[in-house]
């Protein structure tokens, strides 16, 4: 039997089908049911007529509790005030498996219950719509670099040395050996750069992050490219570009997603090239003009990016921080990082981190030292700036704080399937 989406009803209006799914809600007036059936891609209400259907299945239609599977068969009709457009008038409806007893209500439930039951809480339609925009922005952001002359390479998941400092990796036993979850698979893209001139990996990255903020999660994922012969204004270029093709495709796909969570698409909209440029010393200023007293030298926090934000109407790019704040392998510029942060609008705080890196091979082994990493670690990423050294530069684009900043969701719980926070590790 050919199984018929409600997305697709449209092709079937006046004909008898069946469908199936679950029944998400109901109601009940005198000589109709009115059954609420989701089938993932769509939803559609059955109307169940006292005098269309035999007393048996009309008393079952009152009986069948919430998030119950069932089969629904009915007479498509046209139905101006659905948002999808039909009804079922319905002729028959049988349950595939009962639910009883559903924790999920429609009534209000509290975030902590919401997590715990994250893995029914997924069926409701705002949850879903943040799947399907995730779905939208992973594959915009894969079909952006396969366009732009991009080789998918992947990083390794276990790694040998830290990227991005030493105070929040996650160690695990490796054998008779030590090793980490990766923070970044940016030091293996830079030796693929070497390899194929544009690289990139997509995949799950891991920080042992003991801050309970709306921003951070604890595993999340990251897509990092990474060019040969770039600068760090060939950088900026190229995340301005990637973000606003990012935005420009959730706009042309997902409408209806972006409707169900209530987001704003005129500031989406909004989101074309060129993007504003500052340097750090542009951001103090900026700061200390709103009355914020961080001093020159320090690195900004969730509240600081949320001010510079406030003064633009799409992603601002923050670029020269101070070399003390920034990771070893930056490129120095004077005494600063030729480094970029794209922070996001409306106080959705950073989402990307990147620059052009240091390619000289005794400056960087002067960081390393400077730094006090393990050298010794280091060994094969320092054969880079010895075998045919070049000037390059990339960006890590976090997933999550990209979705809720385009979904406009106020946490980056909700925005990746199962999270993983300090205090959360089920379902
Ligand atoms: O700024 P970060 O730390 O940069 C890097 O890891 C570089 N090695 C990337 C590169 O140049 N290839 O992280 C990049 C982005 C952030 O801007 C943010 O969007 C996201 O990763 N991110 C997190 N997202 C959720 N939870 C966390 N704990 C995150 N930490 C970083
Ligand atoms: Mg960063």
């Amino acid at each position: 039997m050919k199984k018929i989406w409600i997305r697709d009803i449209k092709n079937y209006e006046g004909k008898e089908v069946t469908l199936q799914g679950w029944l998400y809600n109901k109601r009940s007036s005198g000589k109709l049911h009115f059954l609420q059936l989701r089938d993932g891609t769509a939803e559609i209400q059955a109307v169940v007529f006292k005098g269309n259907v035999s007393e048996e299945v009309f008393d079952l239609a009152d009986r069948i509790p919430q998030e119950s599977s069932v089969e629904i068969t009915g007479t498509v009709k046209k139905h101006d005030r659905s948002k999808i457009g039909y009804e079922l008038d319905a002729t028959d409806v049988k349950v595939i498996s009962i639910a009883n007893d559903y924790p999920i209500t429609p009534k209000e439930h509290g975030t902590h219950f919401l997590m715990e039951h994250r893995h029914l809480w997924l069926r409701s339609l705002k949850q879903k719509a943040i799947l399907n925009v995730r779905h939208r922005i992973i594959k915009s952001i894969r079909d952006f670099f396969d366009s732009h002359g991009f080789t998918l390479v992947d990083a390794p998941i276990f790694t040998p040395n830290a990227c991005e400092g030493t105070t929040n990796l996650f160690e695990t036993d490796y054998f008779d050996t030590k090793a980490y979850l990766t923070q970044s698979g940016q030091l293996y893209m830079e030796a693929a750069a070497m390899a194929v001139g544009k690289a990139y990996c997509f995949g799950p990255t891991f920080r042992a992050e003991k801050s309970k903020t709306r921003r951070h999660l604890t595993e999340f994922w990251m897509v990092e490219p990474e060019v040969a012969f770039a600068d760090i204004y060939d950088d900026m270029d190229l995340a301005e570009e990637f973000v606003e093709y990012i935005v420009q495709q959730v706009l042309e796909h997902n409408r209806a997603d972006l409707e169900t969570l209530e987001r704003d698409i005129s500031k989406l909209e909004n989101i074309k090239r060129p993007f504003p440029r500052i340097s750090y010393d542009e951001a103090i200023e900026i700061l200390h003009k709103k009355g914020n007293d961080t001093p020159w030298g320090e690195d900004f926090g969730g509240d600081e990016e949320t001010l510079i934000s406030e003064e633009f109407d799409r992603p601002v790019m923050i670029h020269h921080y101070p070399m003390a704040v920034k990771a070893f392998y930056m490129k120095q510029d004077g005494n600063k990082a030729a480094c970029v942060d794209v922070i996001a609008p409306e106080g959705y705080g950073e989402m990307i981190g990147g620059g052009q890196r240091e390619e000289d091979l005794d400056k960087l082994l002067a960081k390393i030292k400077e730094q006090g990493l393990p050298e010794e670690v280091f060994d094969w990423y320092l054969d880079l700036r010895k075998y045919g050294s070049v000037p390059h530069a990339g960006f890590g684009l976090g997933i999550e704080r990209t979705v809720a900043w385009i979904c406009g969701l106020p946490h980056v719980r909700e925005t990746i399937p199962f999270p993983r926070l300090m205090d959360r590790i089920r379902p």
